[in-house]
Parts: structure tokens; C-alpha cells; sequence
């Protein structure tokens, strides 16, 4: 399928200068949505995935339907104070000043192969805190799952040695 075919370009949006890739008009077609989340699935059997780990808010729309799709576990990541166990916690950089992300402490066990999802891989600091997050509790990450690649902001060169899955790529 031509995914792009399905992802709108939003002109100036968030802020001037910006072409913004919108995934709702992909989801809001049953067809294509269900193909991408089918081609994701395949890719994360191939991997040998014990749990899929999502960052909020359009990580959960990829991982949540792969891991209903495999019979697998999904865990969510969020931003610091949302999640109401103990938890263990990365900052990440954003382009003006930084944030901080979660993860429950008990959602990954030692070993366990984890599959990242994503809609979106632009600079990768997002998945990199991700990363270091579930490599903190001992996960093993064993592939990194996107809908979008932004060729142009180098996200694979910053996030090194590990597999990367993308449905489509803008450069
Ligand atoms: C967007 C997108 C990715 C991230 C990609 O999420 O969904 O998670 O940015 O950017 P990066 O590779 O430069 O880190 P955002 O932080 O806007 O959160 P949202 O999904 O809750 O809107």
C-alpha cells in the first residue's frame, strides 16, 4: 500500500516553516489502518516480540492495536505524573527545553524482547529516552517500529545499532 496516500501534509502547522504529517486521515480509513497495523504486526513477529512498549499519546494508536493483533502485552510510556504506580523516569530533549518521560517499574521483566512503536520518528529523542527507559529494567529492545520517518532530522543516526521498521519515509 502507498501509505502516503493516506497521510495528510499540513502546512505551517504547529508553527510556520513546518509541513506536519498527519496520521488521523491513514486511521480514520479502515482499510489502510488496518493494513499498516497488519505490516507492523508482521514485522514485530519476525523480531520475536514479547511486549510492545508505546510512547503517549500516537505511540498507543500504533503499539496498542499490534499487541491486541499478536496477543501480546502492550505498556505505555507517559509524561512524568501520569502514571499511578512506582515508576522509573528519563528526560528527553524537545526543541525548546526539555520534558520527561515514565514508565510503571514492574511493566518489563529482565530479558524480555520489547518491540518500540511510534507514529513518528523525526529527531528520535522521544525513543531514545524510551529506550533507556526499558533498558533500565533490564528489557532487551529488539526493534523500533514507526508509521513516519523524517529522513531529513536524522532520527536513525542518533538511535545507533537498532533495528528500525517504517511503514513510509519523507526525506
Ligand atoms: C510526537 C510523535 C513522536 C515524537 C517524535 O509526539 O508522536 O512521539 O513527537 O519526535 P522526536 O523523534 O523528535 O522525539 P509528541 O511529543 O508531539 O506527543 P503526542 O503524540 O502526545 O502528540
Amino acid at each position: 500500500m502507498d501509505y502516503k496516500e493516506h497521510i495528510t501534509i499540513v502546512k505551517d502547522y504547529p508553527q510556520p516553516g513546518i509541513r506536519f504529517k498527519d496520521i488521523t486521515t491513514l486511521m480514520q480509513d479502515g482499510e489502510a489502518y488496518h493494513q499498516a497495523i497488519q505490516d507492523m504486526a508482521v514485522y514485530a513477529k519476525q523480531q520475536n516480540v514479547d511486549v510492545i512498549v508505546g510512547p503517549e499519546a500516537r505511540g498507543f494508536v500504533v503499539g496498542c492495536p499490534i499487541a491486541v493483533s499478536l496477543g501480546i502485552g502492550f505498556v505505555p510510556v507517559r509524561k512524568s505524573g501520569k502514571l499511578p504506580r512506582e515508576v522509573v523516569e528519563a528526560d528527553y530533549g524537545l526543541e525548546y527545553g526539555k520534558d520527561r518521560l515514565a514508565i510503571h517499574k514492574d511493566a518489563i521483566k529482565p530479558g524480555q524482547r520489547v518491540l518500540i512503536t511510534d507514529d513518528l520518528l523525526a529527531t528520535g529523542g522521544t525513543i531514545e529516552a524510551t529506550i533507556h527507559l526499558i533498558e533500565e529494567l533490564g528489557g532487551v529492545v529488539v526493534g523500533l517500529a514507526f508509521m513516519i520517518e523524517l529522513g531529513y532530522l536524522d532520527g536513525r543516526d542518533r538511535l545507533g545499532d537498532y533495528d528500525i521498521f517504517t511503514l513510509t519515509k519523507y526525506e
